[in-house]
């Protein structure tokens, strides 16, 4: 077999974890940092598709996966949710951890991948969490979510669309999107959103998947 030609360029698992994506030490440096254009600064930031689709939703158990500072699930837990909220980075936790205080939900530091409730959640809320993992990791989100959502539950949030190459955030193609998602959920609503920030300007749509049964 031929020797692979070194190009000088390191590979992805060449790189430092703090330049990759699917390490906790990607997060935990932007966390730390403050470099955060995907964290919308308070629960008033939330698009407003969120408070819209929430508003007229039945308490339920909602898990909110890569859930960083965690505006979303402090709503919902106001709201009477029962809510589950993990991260794998640990100074999103901590940041999470302050944002929460004193709400009756469950925080968890974790690898969304390994996550393994002993029942499956009502809704999973995606925000900024698919175009965090590298296009690799895709399948393997998919096949969580279908393993996590029960069946006739709902996998619904801000799914970041297009077709650029680079990343994060990693735009999905939309064919791709309904490839991954389309064998285990059927799609409900899809809407573009108005009111994105600066980084998904244009790219940012609410989209609902209802799990088959
Ligand atoms: C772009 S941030 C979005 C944070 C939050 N969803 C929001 O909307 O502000 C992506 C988050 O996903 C987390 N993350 C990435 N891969 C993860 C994994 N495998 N398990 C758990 N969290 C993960 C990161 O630590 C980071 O907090």
């Amino acid at each position: 077999m031929e020797k692979p030609v070194d190009s000088g360029v390191p590979s992805s698992e060449q790189k430092p974890a703090s330049q990759r994506p699917e390490t906790p030490d990607f997060w935990d440096k932007r966390f730390a940092e403050g470099v955060m254009p995907w964290d919308v600064g308070s629960c008033d930031g939330l698009p407003q598709a969120f408070r819209r689709f929430f508003a007229a939703r039945p308490a339920s158990r909602v898990l909110v996966p890569g859930c960083g500072t965690a505006y979303e699930a402090a709503l919902l837990d106001g709201a009477g949710h029962r809510v589950t909220a993990l991260d794998f980075s640990r100074e999103a936790v901590a940041k999470a951890e302050a944002q929460l205080a004193g709400w009756g939900g469950t925080l968890l530091c974790a690898d969304f991948f390994a996550h393994a409730p002993e029942t499956a959640y009502d809704l999973v809320f995606e925000r900024a969490f698919l175009c965090a993992l590298p296009r690799k990791l895709w399948p393997d989100y998919a096949a969580a979510m279908a393993r996590l959502v029960a069946p006739g539950g709902l996998l619904a949030g801000f799914f970041i669309v297009g077709e650029e190459a680079g990343g994060p955030p990693f735009a999905c193609d939309p064919a791709r999107l309904e490839a991954l998602l389309s064998p285990h959920f059927m799609r409900e609503e899809d809407e573009l959103v108005g009111d994105s920030l600066p980084v998904f300007a244009g790219k940012e749509r609410w989209q609902t998947w209802r799990r088959r049964s």
